[in-house]
């Protein structure tokens, strides 16, 4: 590890799911009993906004019911420790890498206990039910909250700041994620074509496993503690 300087690390449901958040794929290809479509696209909100609402105000409540595990930790221990650029990407909308202490940190499929208001487009904390149609915190007004999550179809967050950090990193590793969707499943090929080391930690091989210089298959919540102490242990 002696000629890394810069890491960006992208997770996905994986990680989390050791601590009892469901991951998107699962074994009947159902997130949570529902199609992707009939709940994650501005289409199925525009046709049926109350199934949306209450299907993330259902996951918003089960986060307080989870503690972020061992792999969580871990990178936040890395977070503390690296004395390099770091950064960590996460595709989940939970809040177990904020709340386990990561501050390098950037959620590019947005948070669930965040609000938008699509009156004033003001994005404001939130942890109560949508459903409830409460005021915009920010403007007052009722009837325009969404999660503020990103939807098939719409542009995930900070891609430039991402691709900055692709560009300049020695190490990509990717941690518990299907690679199954994009632009977030590229990032491995961006970070190699620019020269970095790759390292992919999941269940089992992604969909794009066949990218990365290297693959650790396994459970997060044991891989990713014994990768974080290889790291730190050579600065
Ligand atoms: P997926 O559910 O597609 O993939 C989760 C991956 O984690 C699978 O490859 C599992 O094998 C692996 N896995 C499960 N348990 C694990 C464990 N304990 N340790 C390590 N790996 C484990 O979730 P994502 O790849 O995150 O997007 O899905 C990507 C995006 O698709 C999500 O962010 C979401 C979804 O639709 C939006 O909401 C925009």
């Amino acid at each position: 590890m002696k000629d890394i300087q810069n890491i960006v690390i992208l997770t996905g449901a994986g990680v989390s799911a050791e601590s009892g958040v469901a991951t998107f794929r699962g074994p009947d290809g159902l997130w949570e009993g529902h199609r992707v479509e009939d709940v994650a696209t501005p289409e199925a909100f525009a046709r049926d906004p109350a199934l949306v609402q209450n299907f993330y105000d259902e996951r918003r409540a089960k986060l307080k019911t989870v503690e972020p595990n061992a792999a969580h930790q871990a990178l936040a221990r890395l977070d503390e420790q690296w004395p390099g650029d770091l950064l960590l990407v996460t595709q989940n909308v939970d809040d177990l890498h904020d709340r386990a202490g990561s501050e390098r940190l950037l959620h590019m499929h947005g948070e669930l206990n965040s609000a938008w208001c699509r009156l004033c487009d003001g994005r404001s904390p939130f942890d109560g039910r949508m459903a409830a149609d409460p005021a915009c915190p920010r403007c007052d007004h009722h009837g325009y909250l969404r999660p503020d999550i990103v939807w098939f179809g719409e542009m995930p967050y900070q891609m430039e700041r991402i691709e900055r950090a692709l560009a300049q990193c020695d190490l990509f590793v990717s941690i518990g994620t299907s690679g199954a969707v994009y632009p977030a499943a590229g990032f491995v090929q961006t970070a190699r074509y620019r020269g970095a080391r790759t390292l992919e930690m999941n269940l089992d091989p992604s969909e794009g496993s066949f990218h990365f210089h290297e693959s650790r298959m396994g459970r997060a919540g044991g891989l990713v503690p014994a990768w974080v102490e290889e790291v730190l242990r050579d600065i």
